[in-house]
């Protein structure tokens, strides 16, 4: 898929204007402080995602303006279609070729994108939930049903978790905790083995990428951690059980804390380098490849899954790569649309784009010099 044009109306600080990008590599410069971030975030919110900058949704909106909106014409499905996001009161609201939605949630998985930012960087490092919400971020584009399974589940765990609570004050209740026991397990089952099954799809492109990153000499895995000891070789019904019992087993211990303890809201990806844990012993270096390889593979696995291309959005990532690895990443995505901002124009090949004030202009191509 690609992108034909993006028209902005007091989205932060881009100017309102609507803009052209090419359908190979689009490199975006400018000084600091221009709105390269912004016009990738903008971009970003068509997936139906939050702010990967984790901003408020008034954020948005242009400073002094009380609505913002910003439309996307893509080629996607072997049709033109639209989405046009509203901005108001703190809220987003989509409007999918011509009809108004009442949530973003019902346009995840039609404009498909991958992004990686300095924010992503913890992925390798930071608490599991960084690397929880990667693999449920990416499943949601592939397959949007996932994301009402992790709805209801969270609904679940609060439920369970708000009777955990009042049964110190009555007892009585605890009877009615193998219901909640049950549903958790049941939703918890569906969610890990969709997890591990992505994971299983994902170590294939991600071992192959770290490798190419690392010129061969590094060996990426990854693998799914639980405390249930569910494998990769269960069905949906066997991690259930294995899960409810590690629930039922802890239930003294929940009550006692006043919320669970053990379930799939815990787990983990494991991402091991030469056999070793990356979270333990990566340098930073190895770190920024392994989420570069983790990225790429995202795309690939998504492309294969929806048998199209996802847009890719790399925001700050080029200046932080050695030549060589700018060459890797940029002759893997030749034919992908790509988006890169970058402060000085480095990069080999691509339209350039400059950004200066929120002002968007397209100039001329760098792989195509004139004589
Ligand atoms: N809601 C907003 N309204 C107007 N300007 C904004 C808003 N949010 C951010 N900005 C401005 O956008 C600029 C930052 O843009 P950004 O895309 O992060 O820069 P960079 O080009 O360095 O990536 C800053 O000048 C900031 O003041
Ligand atoms: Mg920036």
């Amino acid at each position: 898929m690609y992108i034909k044009s993006i028209q902005f109306e007091n989205y932060r600080n881009l100017k309102n204007d609507i803009f052209f990008p090419q359908k190979g590599i689009n490199v975006i410069c400018g000084d600091n402080a221009q709105g390269k971030t912004n016009l990738i975030e903008c971009m970003w919110l068509f997936t139906g995602g939050r702010s990967f900058r984790g901003a408020k949704d008034r954020e948005l909106i242009r400073f002094e303006e009380d609505t913002a909106s910003a439309e996307v014409c893509f080629f996607a499905g072997e049709r033109e279609q639209t989405i046009k996001i509203n901005i108001q009161n703190n809220r987003r609201t989509p409007i999918l070729n011509g009809v108004p939605k009442s949530y973003m949630s019902q346009i995840i998985g039609v404009f498909c994108a991958v992004i990686f930012s300095p924010n992503h960087l913890g992925l390798i490092k930071n608490g599991p939930e960084e690397r929880r919400n990667f693999i449920d971020g990416a499943l949601c584009q592939i397959k949007p049903s996932y994301a009402s399974v992790l709805t209801k589940y969270r609904r679940v765990l609060n439920e369970r978790n708000a009777l955990l609570k009042d049964i110190p004050r009555h007892p009585e209740l605890e009877d009615t905790l193998d219901v909640w026991n049950e549903k958790l397990a049941e939703e918890g089952a569906k969610i890990a083995f969709e997890r591990m099954k992505y994971l299983r799809k994902l170590s294939v492109p991600a071992k192959d990428f770290y490798s190419g990153i690392s010129s061969g000499r590094e060996n990426l895995s990854l693998s799914y951690k639980n405390a249930y000891y569910a494998d990769e070789n269960m069905n949906c019904m066997e991690i259930k059980e294995t899960l409810l019992e590690k629930i039922t087993r802890r239930q003294t211990d929940d009550i006692y804390c006043g919320y669970t303890t053990g379930g799939i809201h815990r787990d983990d990806m494991t991402i091991r380098i030469n056999n070793r844990d990356a979270k333990s012993f990566a340098s930073q270096g190895q770190q920024r490849s392994a989420v570069l390889a983790l990225k790429l593979a995202e795309a690939r696995v998504l492309g294969q899954e929806k048998k199209e291309n996802p847009i890719i959005l790399l925001d700050d990532v080029l200046s932080e790569l050695d030549l060589s690895r700018q060459n890797y990443l940029l002759t893997k995505l030749n034919s992908l649309q790509v988006f890169i901002t970058c402060c000085e124009s480095s990069a080999e090949a691509g339209h350039i784009v400059t950004i200066s004030s929120g002002t968007i202009q397209n100039s001329s191509r760098r792989d195509n010099p004139p004589p």
